[in-house]
């Protein structure tokens, strides 16, 4: 049993905050002062180390470099009105990390590690968490097969980390989607649940794609109709047609179980509208726009929080929604925003205290 005491704790001896502004940071280039690391061999994890953040050098042979076994997870720390630091859902991370684990046939880390590593961590670095509406200290915990060995098997040692890095808004801006119908992202009994790395590697393509016909990312569909609604870029993706909210549901394995989706669903039951977790044809979103009932659509995410879509390319049949006038997402991002800031009571428990 892995115990918190047992944690080697080495301190920067100089923080790098003094010459950083945490306002307006975009996404993911700052680190913060420390990281957590500890190393998986011989059956069982090592020490955990935190240490300041550096580089490290891994062999040309590492198998994550070749055959991708690597995972990760995306969490997010924020600061209340009386400056405490809280961590939101980190246990929802860890369990799906283990799930993701699981399925790329990784060692599974455990809780001490995970949770209680992540609040050390939090805590050395909590002058890093960003105090300004839509910033927030995101967290990356991460691991990959490290064996020297360019043989395709899984590895017998990992290396698992977690790395900080204070962020402004991931969207700033309202987006447009094009609706993929040629490349796919997930397949039933393929990948598409897991956050394994490969998952963002191979969307590059079709996004950089998508970008080039001048939208910001793409709404995936299935993989043998091309009909069903997966996932959009980095976020899952909820539409308002009528009074019911519909979002693809997670039996078929095929999108990520979003901790913000599942919050939304929560404050969406909260707000009286009914939820539905089902498959959504495009042609069912279209209808809906044609008919004049598809009120809103925003995706969700971590990194991502709420992000409005105003517009949505299906083939040459362009679906244009005018966000100004939309309640429903706005209400769900300040409902969110105020839980996590500690100006609204946090009724579902979702906020740990570092
Ligand atoms: C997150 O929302 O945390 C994600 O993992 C998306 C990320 C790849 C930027």
């Amino acid at each position: 049993m892995i115990a918190a005491a047992d944690f080697i704790i080495t301190k920067a001896e100089r923080s790098k905050l003094s010459s950083m502004s945490l306002e307006n940071i975009s996404f993911g280039k700052y680190f913060t002062d420390h990281m957590l690391e500890v190393e998986y061999a011989d059956g069982e994890w090592k020490t955990v180390e935190i240490k300041p953040y550096q580089s490290f050098s891994i062999a040309p042979s590492c198998a994550a470099l070749h055959y991708g076994q690597a995972i990760f997870e995306g969490v997010k720390a924020y600061k209340n009105q009386d400056g405490d630091a809280f961590i939101f859902r980190p246990e929802e991370n860890f369990k799906r990390f283990n799930i993701s684990a699981r399925r790329m046939e990784m060692p599974e880390v455990p809780e001490e590690i995970f949770i209680e590593g992540m609040k050390q961590l939090v805590k050395l670095d909590e002058g890093w968490i960003p105090n300004k509406p839509d910033h927030a200290l995101y967290i990356r915990p991460f691991m990959f097969g490290c064996d020297e060995m360019i043989g395709v098997k899984p590895c017998d040692t990992y290396k698992f980390m977690i790395i900080l890095s204070p962020t402004g808004p991931y969207y700033s801006a309202p987006m447009r989607l094009y609706v993929e119908e040629k490349y796919v992202r997930a397949v039933e009994g393929g990948v598409g649940y897991a956050k394994t790395a490969g998952n963002y590697g191979s969307a590059m393509f079709p996004t950089a794609e998508a970008k080039r016909k001048g939208y910001d990312q793409v709404l995936w569909t299935d993989a043998i109709e091309h009909k069903y609604v997966q996932e959009c870029g980095t976020m899952n993706v909820f539409f308002i047609i009528g009074n019911k909210a519909i979002t693809p549901g997670l039996e078929e394995g095929t999108i990520l179980a979003g901790i913000t989706r599942d919050c939304t669903i929560q404050l969406l039951n909260e707000l009286g509208l009914e939820v539905e977790e089902r498959r959504l044809s495009i042609d069912e979103v279209e209808d809906a726009y044609t008919k004049g009932t598809l009120r809103e659509v925003f995706g969700t995410g971590t990194a991502a929080t709420i992000s409005m879509i105003r517009e949505l390319c299906h083939k040459d049949f362009i679906m244009r929604l005018d966000t100004d006038s939309w309640t429903i997402a706005p209400k769900i991002k300040n409902r969110m925003d105020d839980i996590k800031a500690g100006v609204a009571v946090d009724k579902y428990g979702w906020m740990l205290k570092v």
